[in-house]
């Protein structure tokens, strides 16, 4: 059955004065070779929302939550953040190479026309200079891909879809169905880490060890250090994260994808494994998230019951299809969703 999914995005009210939108993912899909995993799906998510996506086993929830973060490119649609179309179908991509070399080729050209017949030797090492120099600027600016750089090439149809790392620098945190701590690093360190990005100390800085670089690393600390006392770890800064019992690399891993300010928090199954105390001692820190620190979440699961109390919202899947979208009590109701979760055995 190839039936398309309900067309329409519906409208996300939560209160009476209408959120900001932080997030809209508009008919994503994704394909694995003759396999649609997930099939245009529809999704917006409101500033300070707990949304959920849930769905049995092999629904396309990760395939789904993995082109929201950059992580692999969708098939078609497009994710928007905050007005900005941030993930997409790349297109042309091989053409942007050719771009860098373009303006030192013209380089070359009109230096060979202007000088040659004049200027001799000594012309047409200034123009190499120039090239070269040319090349130069455009490779680093190639790398560094501030968003001027990006809108030129969008306007020649060059479209490249955001990386992992430009969708946390988006404001973008995550975590993933398996723990990806550094097992042999400290609690304190792997928050740390997850703060790189946020350091502005430059290469000089660190060169000469100035003070910003004290002071940032200082301001660094503490703010890890809130933040494990946030998520329950407050005295286990020192500890290995492997030596960490599983509930808790969960709640440190939450730690860490805080360490840039994320405005929105992407969690794939962050109770997977859990026995039910740790489930719902995470249930409650991923409310206080929301409550306390304004952090929109958008929580994929395959247990209904983990999301039913904390969720504005929630997106059914069933093979990559959405099936059912609505309030926990519109969708605990829904004869589809019913269907989905008991016509095949529990996993
Ligand atoms: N990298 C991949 N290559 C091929 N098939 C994949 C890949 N990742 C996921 N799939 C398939 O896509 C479907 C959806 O998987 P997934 O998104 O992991 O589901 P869920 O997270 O809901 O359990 C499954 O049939 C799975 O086998
Ligand atoms: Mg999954």
């Amino acid at each position: 059955m190839t039936a398309q999914p309900a067309a329409s995005t519906t409208p996300v009210a939560i209160s009476n004065e209408s959120p900001e939108i932080l997030l809209e993912a508009h008919r994503v899909s994704r394909r694995f070779g003759g396999l649609l995993a997930v099939r245009a799906v529809d999704l917006v998510i409101p500033a300070g929302g707990i949304i959920s996506i849930i769905g049995p086993n092999g629904a396309g929830k990760t395939t789904f939550f993995n082109v929201v973060a950059g992580i692999i490119d969708p098939s078609g649609g497009t994710v928007s953040f905050r007005g900005r179309v941030l993930i997409t179908m790349p297109r042309r991509v091989w053409l942007e190479s050719l771009a860098w070399v373009v303006p030192s080729a013209i380089a070359v050209l009109v230096g060979l026309l202007l000088g040659a017949g004049s200027a001799g030797e000594a012309g047409i090492l200034v123009t190499l200079a120039v090239a070269v120099g040319l090349m130069v600027v455009v490779l680093v600016t190639a790398i560094a891909r501030p968003r001027w750089y990006q809108d030129v090439l969008a306007r020649v149809g060059i479209i490249r879809s955001a990386r992992p790392n430009d969708v946390v620098a988006a404001g973008v945190g995550r975590t993933f169905q398996n723990i990806r701590l550094f097992q042999n690093m400290t609690v304190l360190e792997n928050v740390l880490v997850g703060m790189h990005l946020k350091l502005r100390s430059n290469l000089l800085d660190h060169i000469i060890s100035s003070r910003r670089q004290a002071a940032e690393e200082a301001q660094a600390v503490i703010r890890a250090r809130e933040l494990l006392r946030l998520v329950g770890l407050r005295g286990r800064e020192d500890e290995l994260a492997k030596n960490l019992p599983y509930g808790d690399q969960r709640r440190l891993e939450v730690a860490r994808a805080l360490g840039n300010d994320p405005v929105l928090l992407l969690l794939d199954e962050p109770t997977a494994g859990m026995n039910p105390r740790e489930t719902s001692e995470m249930t409650a820190l991923i409310a206080r998230l929301r409550d306390d620190l304004g952090i929109a979440i958008l929580l994929i699961e395959h247990d209904m019951r983990v999301v039913m109390g904390i969720s504005d919202r929630i997106t059914v899947l069933d093979h990559g299809e959405r099936i059912a979208e609505g309030t926990p009590d519109e969708v605990r109701r829904d004869p589809r969703v019913i269907e989905a979760y008991l016509g095949r055995p529990a996993e």
